[in-house]
């Protein structure tokens, strides 16, 4: 087992050696702005803290292909920025906006090829296991971020189909995080896959909480401007649990224009009163939680020390959205 304050290090490191090449500069630029301007950093301590379920100590093996989960996630982070038209990412200008969509585009693919040549550190005997979960995660969340734009073109999405959207786009790649973590460090089949399905779940609960907090977070906390999903027609879990619920107006209110930041304010509360007649906001936090429950529930063959390892990781990550 590895410390908590300990693995706060490693991390720390981590992203300290996360270096990329110095030329062209509008080509690489980007990169070190988007690892520079943080986040939470969850999938490489996810990975990390599944690793040290099994390791005493921590090296290069584990280190840059945990750096690799985050530079991939950022590299999603920059194309889904354009297709989301958002301005905003960690409390600053996307790449998109700072740059050009061009700049977006090509600094995003170089990224993605960047993750590669950090998971392939993967100690030998296991990288064709690494290398297959990756590419099959990263195809997944390509699928996933389709699914969402085809989305916004609907009228109608069950919450089925929402629930497979998000576990494409958002929930394989925590639960790959997860997994690589157990598979670097050598854990047995059976707890490697339990692994996998608790970050699996984890994960709709994140992206739901994720969509809630799109229409009731706080703006300096999210990093996020408030009711984007909104202005843009996103199938959230609000959207779509509203629909379910038979929301009288709720078509009219999303059919709204939003170019002008008036429309835009209009818009967004106008939804928002259709989603409060409805008591949606109680019934996403209340969804948050049965997600959390099932993620921690996939550890029940687990030991005491390490289900409680997982379980804290869980309550930090989504225990406080609600
Ligand atoms: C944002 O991910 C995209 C989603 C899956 C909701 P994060 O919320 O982990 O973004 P950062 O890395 O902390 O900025
Ligand atoms: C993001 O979903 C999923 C990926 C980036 C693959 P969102 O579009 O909801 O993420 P945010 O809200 O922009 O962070
Ligand atoms: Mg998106
Ligand atoms: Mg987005
Ligand atoms: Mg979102």
């Amino acid at each position: 087992m590895i410390s908590e304050s300990h693995l706060d290090l490693a991390i720390k490191d981590l992203f300290q050696n996360i270096q990329f090449q110095d030329a062209p500069k509008g080509l690489y630029d980007p990169l070190r702005y988007m690892i520079a301007i943080g986040g939470k950093r969850l999938r490489p301590r996810l990975c990390l803290t599944a690793f040290s379920l099994y390791r005493d100590t921590i090296g290069p093996e584990i280190l840059e292909p945990a750096a690799g989960l985050e530079v991939f996630h950022t590299f999603t982070l920059i194309h889904d920025d354009i297709m989301d038209r958002s301005a905003m990412r960690r409390g600053q200008d996307t790449v998109w906006k700072k740059w050009s969509q061009d700049t977006a585009i090509l600094s995003g693919d170089v990224m993605c090829i960047d993750s590669y040549r950090r998971l392939i550190q993967a100690p030998a005997p296991v990288l064709p296991a690494v290398l297959a979960l990756f590419s099959k995660t990263a195809a997944e969340v390509c699928d996933g971020q389709q699914l969402d734009m085809d989305f916004e073109n609907l009228d109608v999405v069950p919450m089925a189909d929402y629930m497979q959207m998000i576990g494409l786009k958002t929930a394989v790649l925590i639960a790959c995080s997860a997994q690589m973590g157990a598979i670097i460090a050598g854990a047995p089949q059976e707890e490697s896959r339990a692994i996998y399905a608790y970050g699996y779940d984890l994960g709709l609960a994140f992206q739901v909480a994720d969509d809630y907090l799109d229409a009731y977070g706080d703006a300096a906390v999210f990093g996020k401007p408030i009711g984007g999903d909104i202005v843009n027609n996103k199938k959230s879990w609000l959207t779509v649990k509203a629909m379910e619920c038979g929301a009288k107006g709720l078509q009219e209110a999303l059919g709204l224009p939003a170019e002008t930041p008036e429309q835009k304010a209009h818009k967004i509360a106008t939804v928002k009163a259709v989603y409060e007649s409805l008591d949606i906001p109680a019934l996403a936090r209340k969804e948050i939680a049965a997600l959390h429950r099932s993620a921690i529930d996939k550890l029940q063959g687990f030991d005491a020390q390490k289900r409680e390892i997982m379980e804290g990781f869980a309550h930090k990550l989504v225990g406080r959205t609600v």
